[in-house]
């Protein structure tokens, strides 16, 4: 088992209990640098794997392919935490080693604990409150939507489709007892809670799925 740990925006107050607990079980913990490596060492031992910045491809390939292989060999065994800043899942080194592993190595679970990302601490430390939608972008161009709130979701995803998204998720309560995620466009229920998200993308078409 792998599991992609956040460890917040850099200060050691702000992991999560569960990344701790986490962090603390492991049979092995890896992390792919410095600061990563200084918030996990109250907790365990762990192995920083290189990632190089370089845009050349084949060195790139090479590299995630051996640091997938390292991985994945520890995981068939045993339990292993990839640690990182900020969440794993939110522009994150974890999701592309993760496509990796799950590439060459289908036989290994994969899940992730979600941390502090960038943007909810850009939001403290500077004191902007986000309440009013808003874009993030690496440079790349827009093909996800998340929306809040999500009471309609029937509505809400019917008229996305119209805007030509394609994909959809509607989640509700997560992480409580009464969570529910939803994947599938048909099965897309009328009313949600409160507490609830719509994610929608669009394929990108350029990417052979
Ligand atoms: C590859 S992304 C990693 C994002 C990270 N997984 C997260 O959840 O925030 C790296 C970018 O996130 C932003 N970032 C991450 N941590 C930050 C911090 N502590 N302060 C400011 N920006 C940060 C910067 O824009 C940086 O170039």
């Amino acid at each position: 088992m792998l599991i992609g740990v956040g460890l917040g925006p850099g200060n050691p107050q702000l992991l999560t209990l569960k990344a701790v607990e986490t962090l603390k079980h492991s049979d092995m913990v890896y992390v792919p640098g410095r600061l990563a490596a200084d918030l996990v060492a109250p907790y365990a031992n762990c192995e920083i794997l290189d990632f190089p910045m370089t845009k050349n491809s084949d060195v790139l390939n090479a590299i995630w392919k051996k640091n997938a292989d390292i991985v994945a060999g520890h995981a068939r065994s045993g339990t292993v935490a990839f640690g990182l800043i900020g969440d794993p899942n939110f522009f994150s080194t974890f999701s592309h080693l993760s496509r990796v592993i799950h590439e060459y190595h289908p036989d290994i679970g994969i899940t992730t604990i979600p941390g502090i990302s960038s943007i909810t601490s850009f939001a403290a430390r500077t004191k902007v409150a986000i309440d009013s939608s808003f874009e993030v972008s690496d440079g790349t161009c827009v093909r996800s939507k998340i929306i809040l709130k999500a009471r309609r979701p029937l509505e809400i995803v019917n008229s996305l489709a119209d805007e030509g998204y394609d994909e959809f998720i509607f989640a509700e309560k997560l992480f409580s007892d009464e969570e529910k995620i939803i994947k599938t466009r048909e099965n897309i229920p009328e009313k949600g809670d409160y507490f609830s998200i719509i994610y929608a993308k669009k394929r990108d078409p350029g990417r052979i799925e």
